[in-house]
């Protein structure tokens, strides 16, 4: 009931200026007005990854509550996980607006809001007031002006040890400059026993080890993509995410708003994060899970990233167009294809045609 007043509002917000419609949407969610999940958690979506028990395979993709915000909202609701962030150490606004774009008839989304953040101290307050269950990612980031970018990311795992349940590092944002510059394998290699470290550290003090997972860019070449994972596994990463939004701009994007600089979202994504997620599980071979994110927008689609390679899915810009009604169609049809393939739970599925979509060329949408 709640979840279709929300849904009956859709057309308005998508009237509206994207951030001031996200706003209010943040808004509703903080006041309440969405439906509870009453559903019990089918046994037949349950997934564990990363150490951690997961009730279903979705998630929302980092972005959406960028300042913890809504995370208990979105589990109540029957997400599966919540990512917060990204949070930068000190609070900063980001850049100018306009930032957010919507190309509605491509169901894609341009931003480049460039981390703006309430930063480390007041999100640590939001998340101090989550509840013990449903699993919470924090993503984290430097800020623009930082000088030093890994100790940035090694203030994120240490300020937020003891509230997150695992932590997603976040080199693959277009949106901030140098950032990508820190999945060069050297860089990354750095940043990750950086991150260990810190890790270590936090772990041997609280006695609970959180898992650190690494979110790509799907603008990575296949020639750089090997390096990349061979040093993600040589640090021992619990966790790989494919993908972070895109800089290419496949054809057929509305002229009028395709030159607009920022990472694209949503459908027109799809392929190419799908493709490089199937080439990401057959490189690391069963030793990582893999979080599949990137234009999901139907049960199909969902289904598709599972086939590919994911253990665990995320989206954000299928949420704008299709509405909260989004994610329990995405369930049921998960739950359909489990019981179609005679298999006992989600988990079978993952990489059943990682060979197919990893053989697509990556440009071909
Ligand atoms: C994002 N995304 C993102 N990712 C991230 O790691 N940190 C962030 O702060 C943000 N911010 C953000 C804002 C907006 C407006 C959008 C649309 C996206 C990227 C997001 O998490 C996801 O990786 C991509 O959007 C691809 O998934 P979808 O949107 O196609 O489902």
């Amino acid at each position: 009931m709640l979840n279709s007043l929300l849904n009956l509002a859709r057309p308005l917000l998508l009237t509206m200026q994207p951030e001031r419609a996200h706003e209010i949407t943040l808004q509703a969610l903080e006041a309440g007005i969405y439906g509870r999940d009453s559903e019990k958690a089918d046994p037949a979506l349950k997934v564990a990854a990363m150490g951690l028990a997961f009730p279903n395979p979705i998630g929302i993709a980092a972005g959406f509550d960028k300042d913890a915000r809504v995370y208990n909202a979105l589990l109540a609701i029957g997400f599966g996980f919540s990512e917060v962030g990204t949070v930068t150490p000190r609070p900063q606004e980001g850049n100018p607006t306009p930032r957010v774009f919507r190309l509605p008839r491509e169901r894609a989304i341009i931003n480049r809001l460039g981390f703006n953040s309430n930063g480390q101290d007041l999100v640590y307050e939001m998340l101090s007031h989550r509840t013990p269950d449903g699993i919470i990612g924090v993503n984290i980031g430097s800020n623009k002006d930082t000088s030093d970018k890994a100790t940035d990311y090694a203030e994120g795992v240490a300020r937020f040890y003891d509230l997150a349940d695992y932590f997603m590092v976040n080199v693959s944002s277009p949106n901030t400059p140098g950032l990508r510059g820190l999945q060069v394998p050297e860089e990354l290699d750095g940043l990750l026993k950086r991150l260990n470290k810190t890790r270590d550290r936090c772990a041997d003090a609280s006695g609970r080890r959180v898992p650190v997972a690494v979110k790509l860019a799907p603008d990575i070449s296949m020639e750089d993509l090997p390096a990349i994972t061979d040093r993600l596994l040589a640090n021992c990463v619990d966790a790989i995410a494919v993908s972070n939004t895109t800089l290419a701009r496949p054809p057929g994007l509305d002229p009028r708003l395709a030159h607009e600089n920022g990472g694209l979202s949503g459908q027109p994504l799809f392929h190419r994060s799908t493709v490089m997620l199937a080439q990401v599980y057959k490189m690391v071979a069963g030793a990582v899970p893999l979080i599949g994110i990137g234009g999901i927008s139907s049960g199909e689609t969902a289904r598709a990233k599972i086939e590919a390679g994911a253990t665990l899915i995320q989206l954000y810009t299928g949420l704008v167009y299709e509405g909260l009604p989004l994610l329990p169609r995405i369930k049921s049809h998960l739950r359909a294809a489990v019981k179609s393939a005679g298999a006992s739970g989600i988990g079978d599925l993952v990489g059943a045609k990682a060979d197919e979509w990893a053989a697509k060329p990556l440009n071909n949408a």
